[in-house]
């Protein structure tokens, strides 16, 4: 009745990859990478679903302009700018706390995985709550996870904790694809980039953790505007610099779910 055990692996049936996107610590910028790379996977032609993971802080609804619905009347997953759209913040007003134990954390995210009919995807991308908590145990040890991708930020306290998310993956022998470094740098009118936090942060804790460096994505009060207002810069202003690097980021991530995908073997937990 909670879900399946955990050290199961599910296998979602028409979906070729899954892809988790994490942190260690909070307010770096998942869901907005998460969003983006959905977006700029999709405008390259792929089949393209986002899982939002995040139980008690659903993001999704909000940044891809959806709000609660019935779901005794409506079908799951939704679709919004072509993808395949399932988030907590659908089924429960977000502003309305989600007080749940770790059981039902737990059930939700296998439910969300394996009860909604997410159809045929090249790519399902999952948004995951900030930490190691109940949502990230299920997903690392449940979701037949393709890789995940780590965001961090310049800052060393955000790359302290990037670290703790690497080792987590590690510990659960997901394959980490690589490291985003978000907020990187400020692009101005004239092209010059202000590295406002400190510069490299994000490619010495791929160097030392041995994982690719999937690129930086700048600062931008548009990206948090187009986020707020239900559409994310990737579908709003692709040709924007932040736009931009989003969709070189995807096309990163592209390459390393291959690698990752026909080099590494299958581990049983
Ligand atoms: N590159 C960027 N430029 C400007 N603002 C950004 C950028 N990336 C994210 N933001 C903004 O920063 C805030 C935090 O981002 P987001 O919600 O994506 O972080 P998160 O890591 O998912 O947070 P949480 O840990 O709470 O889930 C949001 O307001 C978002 O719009
Ligand atoms: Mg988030």
């Amino acid at each position: 009745m909670h879900g399946p055990p955990l050290n199961q692996k599910i296998d979602i049936p028409g979906v070729k990859s899954v892809i988790a996107v994490a942190s260690g610590k909070g307010g770096v910028g998942k869901s907005t990478v998460a969003a983006n790379l959905a977006l700029a996977l999709g405008r390259r032609g792929l089949a393209v679903g986002l899982m939002d993971a995040d139980i008690y802080g659903p993001s999704v609804p909000i940044m891809m302009g959806l709000q609660t619905v019935d779901p005794n009347t409506t079908p799951f997953p939704l679709e919004k700018y072509g993808l395949k759209l399932m988030s907590m913040g659908f089924l429960v007003d977000p502003n309305q706390a989600v007080i749940w134990r770790g059981p039902m954390v737990h059930k939700a995210v296998s439910d969300f995985l394996m009860k909604i009919e997410w159809g045929n995807l090249d790519y399902l991308i999952i948004d995951l709550p900030p930490g190691t908590g109940d949502a990230q145990l299920t997903l690392t040890q449940t979701a037949p996870l393709t890789g995940a991708v780590i965001v961090t930020t310049p800052q060393d306290v955000a790359l302290i904790d990037a670290r703790k998310g690497l080792e987590m993956f590690k510990q659960v022998r997901v394959p980490v694809l690589g490291i985003i470094e978000n907020m990187s740098y400020f692009e101005t009118d004239t092209g010059s980039r202000q590295y406002l936090f400190g510069q490299g942060g994000g490619r010495k804790l791929a160097d030392a953790a041995a994982v690719p460096f999937l690129g930086e994505i700048p600062i931008d009060p548009r990206v948090a505007e187009c986020g707020d207002g239900g559409e994310p810069i990737v579908q709003r202003f692709p040709d924007s610099v932040a736009g931009k690097a989003f969709v070189r980021l995807a096309g990163e991530v592209v390459g390393h779910a291959k690698m990752s995908a026909t080099t590494l073997p299958e581990v049983e937990l």
